[in-house]
């Protein structure tokens, strides 16, 4: 019998793992490479993202308010990120890609929390999971799962209603010291990193230098062994208004406006189609071809 030439088909989100990976980050520390992230929702974006040379891709629970329009990130369902991360995944060679643990999905007990964390990795391709808060006992639980786990301290999206809103944090004396020890405590309980979020410079700074993971700074100044933003919030492609700490390099919003508004008229007038947009028929029909 002849033998099937077909190429095996291997979704990508089941390829190999990235280039950039999570022992590769760790060296990263104090070499002073610093270590370059963005948030990716969806393909395109995730491939611009990988073609400029970023390490790390963050399917965010920031999609909720960024592109889906909630009000806060508690209304992302665990489904939704798996969604966006098999996208990310497909689009990135490069990069790392980390899946938010989005609100409900590690509150419960730490076989729930597991269990999410797999189907993450498994459905979604993520290499890491990322999950807010000082939950060292769920951080456990998860690494012992074979899941590398990235940790999120400072302000918590998540804990919007506890934390009262969305503020700075790490403030004063006792905050700071808090968050320090809460830093040190899930990198014991076995985290590759610490996102630290809308902390005071100086407070991360010394965060950074105290832990043997690397940092990823977002509002915490310049002492992070990395940075991490919003990619909307960088491109100006966000409806909403970009944090104090966002540095913005384009105005896609502003783009898409011009484009829609030239668009709107060449409908309008007929100026579109041209004849480069259209097909022509192979026979060269009559006039009355209809009544043929
Ligand atoms: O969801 C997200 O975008 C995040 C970043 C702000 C770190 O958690």
């Amino acid at each position: 019998m002849k033998k099937s030439k077909q190429k095996h088909y291997v979704e990508p989100e089941e390829q190999m793992p990235s280039k950039v990976t999570i022992p590769g980050l760790l060296t990263r520390k104090n070499t002073g490479t610093k270590i370059l992230c963005l948030t990716a929702y969806d393909f395109p974006t995730a491939r611009l993202i990988d073609e400029a040379g970023f390490d790390v891709l963050l399917v965010g629970d920031s999609m909720a308010n960024v592109v889906l329009g909630h009000a806060s990130t508690l209304k992302i369902s665990l489904e939704q990120i798996i969604s966006a991360t098999r996208a990310v995944k497909r689009a990135v060679d490069r990069p790392l890609v980390i899946a938010d643990m989005p609100f409900g999905s590690y509150q419960i007990s730490n076989e729930d929390t597991i269990f999410n964390a797999l189907r993450l990795v498994r459905e979604g391709g993520a290499q890491a999971v990322k999950i807010e808060g000082a939950r060292t006992e769920r951080i456990e639980a998860i690494v012992k799962a074979d899941i590398p786990v990235i940790a999120h301290l400072g302000l918590l999206p998540q804990s919007v209603n506890i934390q009262g809103g969305y503020k700075t944090q790490g403030t004063t004396l006792s905050s700071a010291k808090q968050l320090l020890q809460d830093a040190l405590a899930i990198e014991k309980a076995g985290a590759s990193a610490l996102v630290l979020e809308a902390v005071p410079e100086i407070v991360a700074t010394k965060i950074t230098e105290q832990l043997t993971i690397p940092t990823i700074g977002i509002g915490a100044g310049g002492g992070c062994d990395g940075q991490i933003l919003v990619f909307h919030d960088v491109v100006g492609y966000s409806m909403l208004p970009a944090p104090r700490f966002v540095k913005t390099y384009a105005n896609l919003a502003n783009e898409v406006r011009r484009a829609l508004g030239e668009l709107k008229k060449d409908m309008q007038t007929g100026a579109f189609p041209e004849e480069q947009h259209t097909y022509a028929s192979k026979e060269k029909l009559p006039e009355n071809w209809d009544k043929l």
